[in-house]
């Protein structure tokens, strides 16, 4: 019986959580510090062999970065608890390269994964189980595989698992984020072109989407009826990414006038209004 515990039972552990216990081999624990849950913190990390941390990471509201400290903050409450007892703390969090890796050296007695999530908010329990890919990202192989394995308990057989290292993890995933929502603005530009030119949008959008490789978020105006790209992971992720290279030294100016222009044609910063997305100043 594989033992999984869920902090943080949001969008994503919840579908964790749910996804997890559709196989008979898998036993969920839960905590969440806000909701009434299942499990308290000690029972979870208790019971469990693998511990998933799915917790916000929200942008700071000044749009300087993203806010990493409640993944550390959990990290530090766990790490304390699980030292060397083989258990396995999987950040599934959306997290800045490096995190995993820092926080793995802080707690060398801890065996750390990184597991990046791909589902969308609007169908979180189907996607979960219907991944394109599965990454995880390890500092040892063994820890790597172990995470492969309870996966292998509730995918199909043929999934496509990759598992690197935990800086290539978390940045598989904000670059997957940050081509979608790239894609999402140069449709924008593309519909005030076609506008113009008498173009009909919808028959370009078709003609291009009919190539794989180019495939989806074309639509202007989106699914949400505003322009250019909202919701809590495209703006939150782009902040987060603009934010490390600005602090490294690495030139993303292709990325940074994306969100300018973003901003300047999007209507409605519904992110602002998200606590998981937007950490207000007061708090
Ligand atoms: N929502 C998505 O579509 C999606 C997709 C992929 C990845 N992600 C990433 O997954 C992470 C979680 O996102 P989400 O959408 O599930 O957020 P969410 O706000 O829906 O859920 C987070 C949960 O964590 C709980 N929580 C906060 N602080 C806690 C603490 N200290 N201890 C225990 N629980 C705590 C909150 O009460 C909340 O229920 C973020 O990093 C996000 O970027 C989200």
């Amino acid at each position: 019986m594989n033992k999984i515990g869920i902090i943080g039972n949001g969008y994503v552990g919840t579908a964790t959580g749910k996804g997890f216990a559709t196989s008979p081999e898998n036993q969920i624990f839960s905590y969440d510090k806000f909701k009434e849950s299942p499990n308290t913190l000690d029972e979870v990390v208790e019971n469990s062999d693998f511990i998933f941390i799915c917790v916000p990471t929200p942008i700071f509201s000044d749009y300087s970065g993203m806010d990493m400290s409640i993944v550390e903050g959990v990290v530090g409450e766990v790490a304390e608890r699980v030292k060397d007892s083989g258990k396995i703390v999987i950040i599934k969090s959306t997290s800045l390269p490096g995190t995993t890796k820092k926080m793995a050296e802080k707690y060398p007695q801890v065996d750390f994964a990184m597991n990046p999530e791909f589902l969308t908010q609007k169908n979180a329990n189907a996607d979960f189980l219907k991944p394109y890919r599965t990454v995880i990202g390890c500092e040892k192989l063994e820890v790597g595989e172990k995470v492969k394995g309870i996966y292998q308990t509730i995918l199909p057989p043929d999934q496509k698992y990759i598992i690197t290292d935990t800086a290539s993890a978390e940045l598989a995933k904000y670059m997957s984020n940050l081509m979608l929502a790239s894609k999402v603005l140069l449709a924008n530009e593309f519909y005030d072109l076609s506008q113009k030119v008498g173009a009909n949008y919808s028959d370009v959008q078709k003609a291009v989407e009919a190539d794989p490789r180019i495939g989806t978020h074309l639509g202007v105006p989106g699914p949400d009826g505003d322009r250019g790209f909202g919701g809590a992971c495209f703006p939150k992720d782009t902040i987060g990414i603009l934010g490390l290279a600005k602090q490294i030294g690495i030139d993303m100016s292709a990325l940074q006038a994306i969100w300018d222009k973003n901003l300047k044609i999007r209507q409605n910063r519904d992110w602002e209004e998200m606590p998981q997305a937007f950490k207000k100043d007061t708090e």
